[in-house]
């Protein structure tokens, strides 16, 4: 994607791999247990599942104990991520043991890229389901539950699920994401996303509208329009900018973003995630131009060094991307900015890293989501490249990058004391019953004193405290 990063620091540790447990939904005869890993499009491919699931008579539980079926929707971006969900199979398996009718699925990234090997070799599971076949479902589980193995693992070049009403398992009725596209051609050459989540395709932009529209009037206050790469949204013309529908209009993104924005000003919008080649001022514009359209880019570089873009298949250099954030902060002076980089890429050398250190100072970052490299199976670098930076030349790289995140936040955070935000509230502050959280349209979490304030209010605070991580502020009229 940009693989869809977390856009908090509660989300952020979901893609460390800290997994979600579903609300109890309906009654239903069969309980169905769903934990999700990984990115935001996980997290939101989930409430699908939970969706076509419930339409076929399951119940949600909390309780893994409970369930007649485990589905666990899983992350390959890197080998630990795949580790840990393996770890958690096992301790399934044992459950298993005690109740034999139990029906244990992977879905997701896992699914896709190691298809029967977790239901013949490793003994791991009854059932796998790749990213485009969770309609499947309902028939996969009555498989299983006939005594057979079930795989689907059939990549679509059209499913977007554009028909299919998410159940939202967030718990806050506040904030919601919106799939705008699935897949990604991108190709980058460590990524192992093209391989798992297969051709890009873009959703109908009416259904998108449709559904931001239907979370306002249920209340939710914030959408993040999701995909690998929404900057290359389109709608109703190829790649090679050819019409389908001449009888209808084309839709770029900075185009699905205002029609979302035009939902209502009360109704907050963010994305996720840009590519640096394709982010063009068009949207920034269009970002500019709406109030409500969250001050907020994520904006994935890797690496600041050119040479090492270029064995990154990333499609810009160093140059293109400080362009872009000078683009950014022209059109949008009060914007933030966050990345994402991978540490020891192979045959970075200290020289090329240290590019990216002088990058990371130069841009300034509000925030970042680092990594050291972990190579993956039939990626590009796997194939052309040696992954030969020792794992702790890797490490402290990943370290320093980290220790200048982490100063350059402290700073940026301290920039804002004294200043007036608007903050919609998400929910009571894990550290004070007193105490309320949410975000500013900067995405910087901001804790204040609860007074009558409920989840989805919006407060105009003024920042008293910070840290690293939050802004602490009070209320103001
Ligand atoms: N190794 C380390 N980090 C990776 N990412 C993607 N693939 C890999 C990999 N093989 C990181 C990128 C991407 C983010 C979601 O995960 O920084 O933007
Ligand atoms: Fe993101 Fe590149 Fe992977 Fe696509 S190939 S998901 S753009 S990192």
């Amino acid at each position: 994607m940009e693989e869809t990063n977390l856009l908090n620091k509660e989300l952020d540790e979901s893609v460390q791999g800290t997994a979600t447990m579903v609300e109890s939904i309906q009654d239903g005869s069969k309980k169905l247990y769903l934990e999700s890993y990984g990115c935001q499009m996980n997290f939101s491919d989930s409430e699908i599942v939970a969706s076509i699931l419930c339409k076929s008579g399951y119940s949600t539980t909390r309780n893994a104990l409970d369930a007649d079926v485990i589905l666990m929707n899983t992350c390959s971006i890197r080998e630990n991520a795949e580790q840990r969900v393996r770890n958690k199979l096992r301790q399934y398996q044992k459950q298993k043991k005690q109740n034999p009718s139990l029906v244990i699925g992977i879905l997701g990234c896992m699914a896709e890229r190691l298809k029967k090997q977790l239901l013949e070799e490793e003994k791991l599971v009854d059932l796998v389901a790749g990213p485009d076949s969770y309609r499947d479902l309902p028939n996969l589980i009555d498989e299983v539950e006939g005594g057979q193995k079930a795989v689907n693992v059939l990549l679509s070049r059209e499913e977007t699920y554009a028909d299919i009403a998410p159940v939202r398992l967030g718990k806050n009725g506040v904030t919601a994401f919106i799939s705008i596209m699935r897949g990604c051609d991108n190709m980058c050459s460590f990524c192992v996303v093209p391989f798992t989540r297969g051709r890009e395709r873009s959703r109908d932009p009416e259904s998108i509208v449709q559904e931001a529209q239907e979370l306002f009037d249920q209340g939710y206050r914030e959408v993040t329009l999701l995909g690998q790469n929404v900057n290359s949204y389109r709608w109703n013309i190829t790649k090679k900018n050819e019409l389908i529908d001449p009888s209808k209009p084309t839709v770029s993104f900075a185009q699905l973003l205002e029609k979302v924005a035009l939902v209502s000003p009360l109704l907050r919008v963010r994305y996720s995630t840009s590519h640096p080649k394709d982010m063009t001022d068009d949207v920034l514009h269009t970002m500019a131009e709406y109030p409500n359209i969250c001050k907020y880019v994520h904006l994935p570089v890797q690496s600041g060094n050119s040479n090492v873009l270029a064995r990154m298949n990333r499609g810009y250099t160093r140059e293109w991307y400080l362009e872009r954030i000078a683009a950014i902060r022209r059109i949008m002076p009060e914007a933030s900015i966050s990345t994402d980089i991978i540490t020891g890429f192979c045959d970075e050398t200290e020289d090329e890293h240290q590019d990216t250190v002088s990058l990371m100072e130069a841009c300034n970052f509000d925030y970042a989501y680092m990594f050291s490299y972990s190579e993956r199976e039939k990626t590009l670098a796997e194939r052309k490249f040696e992954d030969n930076v020792p794992a702790e030349v890797k490490q402290r790289r990943l370290n320093e990058v980290q220790a200048l995140q982490h100063e350059m936040a402290f700073r940026n955070n301290a920039k804002t004391l004294g200043n007036l935000y608007e903050v919609l509230v998400e929910g009571i502050s894990k550290r004070s019953d007193d105490e309320v959280y949410g975000r500013n349209s900067q995405n910087l979490t901001v804790i204040f004193p609860k007074n009558n304030f409920k989840p989805g209010d919006y407060a105009m605070v003024r920042i008293t405290e910070y840290t690293s991580a939050t802004v602490k502020g009070v209320v103001e009229n």
